[in-house]
């Protein structure tokens, strides 16, 4: 075959904006508490709930511990002695004293994962605040030690003075490197001792602010030099109740809400994590802003627009709350740019950064598979925005899926309405990646510009790199109507992780970026200005795959059924799932995938299937007349 590539360097093809490659950061996989987020310390205001999850307690990642034969018990309470309105529950220490001279008993923290991580010689800032009823005061010692109780630093000793609570500090220095250290935080003597947000912090976190982000990760994602910061979610912000956070009846799995994830980190509300655990918010909007400016990234958030998506597909059919929300919006606007003299522009400069953040992007809503619903909060949102700020550009989207009744129907709606810019998601095969190089060759201009928010070729393979990469030449060539791009997800912890495949992976001490970590670092590093027009004739030819459609889509499935079986026209199971039992999610593409049948089971070619068949020397496929049949959940 005759290959040729023709450059035609004379003619002018698009600008490619600066921000046409950036990063999606949502909380799943541990990517903000225990991951980005510093923190060694886990469940630090022992607020964990089995809400978050079914197996934690209060005391989850906490035990008991004693030395010298000091004796007590410890519960966490939620009482009026509580630290603030939004940061109820504390541990409440009964100390019995006993034992020999020194002798203490209290707490340690196992941390995440497992464990605390700590570099030989380096400090970490450790706080607490405490309270006791012991008129002398209560002598609280907090040391680091190995998982067998050895000492690794020296202990630092406070003591803890009045019943009204107040923050200790102190610097621990490690003695050696660990990766599944503790922390113990112990007291001598008797009486009543309350402590909350136990914190431990590396001095060295990304440019050295206090309470900031671990330096590995962030420095990888800052090494891809992304154009955009796109954040905080992700189904993580449109899902649950959208009510807002109300002593003492307060929700979990509320949506995210900014204002819950701003201020002082021991007067912020917590929640749970759609993605299965727990989020202290510490990591909240001002972090994920001061982030983006650190990076050099424009910040485009994503506030949810009270229809829920990811499976969840309700409405919130509530007036007032709708106008609360789009009101927020508002306020997260004057708080990104605000003047100091504005209310929200003082809260960020009382936070430290009197200098607005220049938000010029915002995204309402995420993954809505309701287009009528959503869109018409969409327009309500849009039009507050707009007429308060009309150089912000409020950023739509297209639903789930790259193509099918949602997104024809919301793209549709989004050009009518002269949307500029609608946010697409595709989670498919490399094969899909391949064969849709052209996506956008022949994409409709007359609609909205196109910000793919949430791509990635399924599978871990280094193949699923490459076609990611040729897919982004085709994003590039089209640069006139893709104006943004990020690959999702961006962070996994290697222990605890909800989806595969992500960019970058992380255990306590280490990071390292997958294969498609370095095809976006590649194409961030050399954005062009312009595209240069060029062919290529003799490019190998996809044979067309055979397609077979299953009638449900993913979400649904896992939303709303317990046990879902696909059969071949003979009654074969081809395929059975049991959605009780793992975390509910299957493939993303059912509905629309592509077919074939191995070991008797049924794969879709736009997983990995495709290059699994040929080496397995069977490259054949079959088209099935398929059925679906699903056990529907109770309730
Ligand atoms: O990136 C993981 C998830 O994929 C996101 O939360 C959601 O928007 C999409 O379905």
């Amino acid at each position: 075959v005759d290959h040729t590539l023709t450059v035609h360097p004379g003619r002018a093809g698009p600008a490619i904006d600066r921000t046409m490659y950036g990063v999606f950061f949502e909380d799943i996989n541990n990517a903000a508490d225990g991951g980005l987020y510093a923190e060694l310390v886990r469940n630090r205001s022992f607020e964990f709930s089995t809400t978050d999850n079914r197996a934690y307690t209060p005391l989850t990642a906490w035990r008991e511990t004693s030395h010298g034969g000091a004796t007590g018990t410890v519960r966490v309470v939620d009482d009026a002695h509580r630290l603030n309105e939004r940061n109820r529950a504390h541990a409440r220490l009964d100390l019995s004293g006993g034992g020999a001279p020194g002798s203490g008993y209290g707490l340690v923290n196992t941390g995440h994962g497992p464990g605390v991580a700590l570099r030989a010689g380096a400090r970490y800032d450790f706080s607490v605040w405490a309270r006791t009823d012991q008129r002398r005061g209560t002598r609280l010692t907090a040391r680091l030690q190995d998982a067998a109780g050895a000492a690794l630093s020296e202990p630092l000793t406070l003591t803890v003075r009045g019943d009204r609570w107040a923050k200790y500090t102190g610097t621990l220095t490690a003695r050696a490197a660990a990766s599944g250290a503790r922390l113990a935080v112990t007291a001598q003597g008797t009486g009543v001792l309350r402590l909350d947000m136990v914190s431990l912090f590396p001095r060295d976190t990304y440019k050295g602010r206090p309470g900031g982000l671990r330096k590995d990760l962030a420095e990888k994602i800052a090494a891809l030099r992304p154009g955009f910061l796109r954040f905080p979610g992700g189904c993580l912000v449109n899902t649950g109740s959208h009510q807002a956070y109300e002593a003492p009846n307060w929700e979990r799995a509320r949506s995210y809400q900014w204002k819950d994830t701003i201020g002082p980190v021991e007067q912020r509300a917590v929640n749970a994590n759609f993605w299965g655990y727990h989020q202290s918010y510490g990591l909240g909007y001002y972090e994920y802003f001061q982030f983006a400016e650190d990076i050099g990234a424009m910040p485009l958030p994503v506030v949810p627009a009270l229809v829920t998506g990811c499976g969840q597909n309700r409405v919130t059919d509530d007036p007032a709350l709708l106008r609360r929300h789009i009101q927020d919006t508002l306020d997260l606007i004057e708080f990104a740019n605000g003047p100091v003299t504005s209310p929200w522009g003082r809260k960020r400069a009382e936070m430290g950064h009197p200098r607005p953040f220049g938000l010029t992007h915002l995204a309402v809503g995420n993954e809505e598979n309701l287009p009528d619903a959503y869109f018409e909060r969409f327009q309500q949102f849009r039009a507050a925005i707009e007429a308060k700020h009309p150089d912000v550009t409020v950023v739509g989207n297209s639903g789930p899926d790259d193509s099918g009744t949602t997104f024809d129907r919301l793209w549709r709606l989004n050009r009518d309405a002269g949307v500029a810019m609608v946010d697409e998601h595709y989670y498919n095969g490399p094969q899909w990646f391949l064969e849709n190089n052209e996506r956008y060759d022949a994409y409709d201009r007359g609609g909205p510009d196109v910000f793919l928010g949430e791509y990635a070729s399924r599978g871990d393979r280094f193949s699923n790199a490459l076609a990611e990469a040729a897919f982004m030449t085709g994003l590039e060539r089209n640069a006139d109507v893709v104006k943004m791009a990020s690959y999702a997800p961006l962070l996994a912890d290697v222990g605890e992780n909800q989806w595969r495949p992500d960019m970058i992976w992380f255990d306590s001490t280490r990071s390292w970026g997958s294969t498609s970590y370095e095809v976006q670092k590649l194409f961030m590093n050399n954005t062009g200005d312009r595209v240069v027009p060029s062919e290529a004739t003799g490019t190998p030819q996809s044979a067309a795959p055979i397609t077979g459609a299953v009638g449900l889509s993913t979400w649904a499935t896992s939303a709303a059924y317990d046990d879902v079986r696909v059969t071949g026209a003979d009654g074969t199971t081809l395929l059975a799932d049991d959605f009780s039992a793992g975390d509910g999610r299957w493939t993303r593409a059912a509905g629309r995938g592509t077919w074939s049948v191995r070991d008797g089971a049924l794969v879709q070619s736009d997983e990995t299937a495709q290059d699994t068949l040929v080496t397995a020397g069977d490259p054949s496929w079959h088209d099935y007349d398929l059925r679906v049949k699903a056990t529907k959940k109770a309730g």
